[in-house]
């Protein structure tokens, strides 16, 4: 077992957690010798001397083999990352959107420096699907892997369903209980759903898919009457992020759309910050994994996990390889609502059959089926007045 010399970017949530964590973790043989932050001023709960501005100051020490880098800005860590590869140094991350963006650079670049690169904690937090897509499900074909892999969305979505709050109502409470941040733009929007996703499909079919190809809509149009039909028909609104193959047409699916989900389902089960995805394969079924997407701990719990695998040298292997190229997001259908305070007329012409259609004093929807092409125009999906939920 190697012992691990750790150089350890950011000391905010998940951080402190890691810091706190390892300390009590002396068996582990993982000691974290230097700590790089941005405010040199703020008060810190470990000893000053950890503490460094300069990423050099890990980057170039010849002692450190371990770089656990949890900053907030995603275009430095993207550097620090690069450059602790060709130092040689092993790196384990959180930062879903550097890797989203940057997956199949990262993992050529640890193969060329002979390192290794891992970053559970970067999707649902506490909860293992990397590693179990990786090595469990590794010679399965899978045929979709689905769930809610946002906490703040699931938080807001459960708030507005349980207490009819409106979304402001529930997004308020969901920054005052340290479920949201100030800015909730990449939580509330989907991007950060898209950018789990698009890691995901990577360890579960071998092939990427850029986190904008990803059919998106966030959950900041969703209304109160909404909630209403919802109950009144027996379905929860999620936030369901999924990505399937489609064998038929070789094509990729890849979604992140409020979803009503019967109330039967497990996956209306998952209420408030946790996470839950359901796998799907041709040899077991369905499998279901559960768990508390982010904070402090779960997310350090992941981080262990990943620093006490590199002390057997564990790295991913991607495995599954597509060599046939895909198609993204082109064939695909789907039963949609739309709900709106206004008229709706002028969106008639993009359902190819509706099903049901109201028209009542400020609330108004339709229910049909409408093709991904015209489902994925701009104008339409994030038109700011159209709460737009597909069916399951
Ligand atoms: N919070 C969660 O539950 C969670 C869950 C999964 C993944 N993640 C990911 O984990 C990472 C960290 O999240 P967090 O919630 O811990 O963030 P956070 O509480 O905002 O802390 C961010 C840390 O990054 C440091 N930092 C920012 N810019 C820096 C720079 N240019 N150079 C050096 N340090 C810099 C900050 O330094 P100062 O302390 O000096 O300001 C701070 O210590 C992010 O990639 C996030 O997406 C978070």
């Amino acid at each position: 077992m190697q012992k691990l010399n750790i150089g350890l970017f950011g000391f905010g949530i998940v951080g402190e957690g890691i810091y706190k964590v390892l300390e009590e973790k002396p068996q582990l043989n993982a000691n974290i010798k230097k700590i790089v932050i941005k405010d040199a001023q703020k008060k810190r709960n470990a000893p000053s001397e950890l503490f460094f501005t300069d990423p050099n100051s890990i980057l170039e020490d010849p002692e450190i083999n371990v770089v656990v880098e949890l900053i907030s800005d995603a275009d430095v860590a993207y550097h620090i990352i690069k450059k602790a590869f060709q130092n040689g140094k092993h790196v384990v991350s959180a930062n879903k959107k550097v890797i989203a963006e940057h997956h199949v650079e990262l993992l050529e670049l640890q193969e060329k420096n002979k390192v290794s690169f891992l970053y559970e904690a970067s999707v649902c937090g506490s909860v293992p699907i990397i590693r179990n897509l990786e090595e469990y499900f590794d010679n399965d074909l899978l045929n979709y892997v689905s769930g809610i892999v946002n906490g703040t969305t699931n938080y807001i979505l459960t708030k507005m369903a349980q207490e009819n709050s409106s979304y402001q109502e529930a997004l308020k409470s969901a920054q005052v209980n340290g479920f949201a941040e100030a800015d909730p733009t990449a939580d509330v929007e989907g991007f950060d759903a898209a950018h789990k996703l698009s890691i995901v499909t990577l360890h579960a079919f071998g092939t990427t898919i850029d986190s904008l190809q990803v059919i998106r809509k966030g959950i900041t149009a969703l209304q109160e009457k909404d909630f209403v039909y919802a109950k009144e028909k027996g379905f929860a609104i999620k936030l369901i992020a999924n990505t399937k193959i489609i064998k038929e047409t070789n094509e990729l699916q890849a979604t992140v759309l409020p979803t009503f989900v019967r109330l039967d389902q497990t996956i209306a089960l998952v209420n408030n910050e946790y996470n839950g995805v359901l796998i799907g394969s041709s040899l077991s079924d369905e499998q279901f994994l559960y768990g508390k997407g982010a904070g402090r701990y779960p997310t350090s719990s992941a981080l262990l996990s990943d620093i006490s695998a590199l002390q057997y040298d564990y790295k991913y292997e991607v495995r599954k390889k597509l060599d046939q190229p895909l198609i993204y997001n082109q064939n695909g259908y789907r039963k949609i609502y739309i709900g709106s305070k206004f008229s709706l007329e002028f969106i008639t012409n993009k359902l190819e059959h509706i099903e049901e259609r109201f028209d009542g004093a400020g609330y108004h929807y339709i229910i049909g089926k409408i093709s991904f092409d015209e489902l994925k125009k701009e104008d339409f999906i994030h038109h700011p007045q159209l709460s737009i939920i597909v069916f399951e």
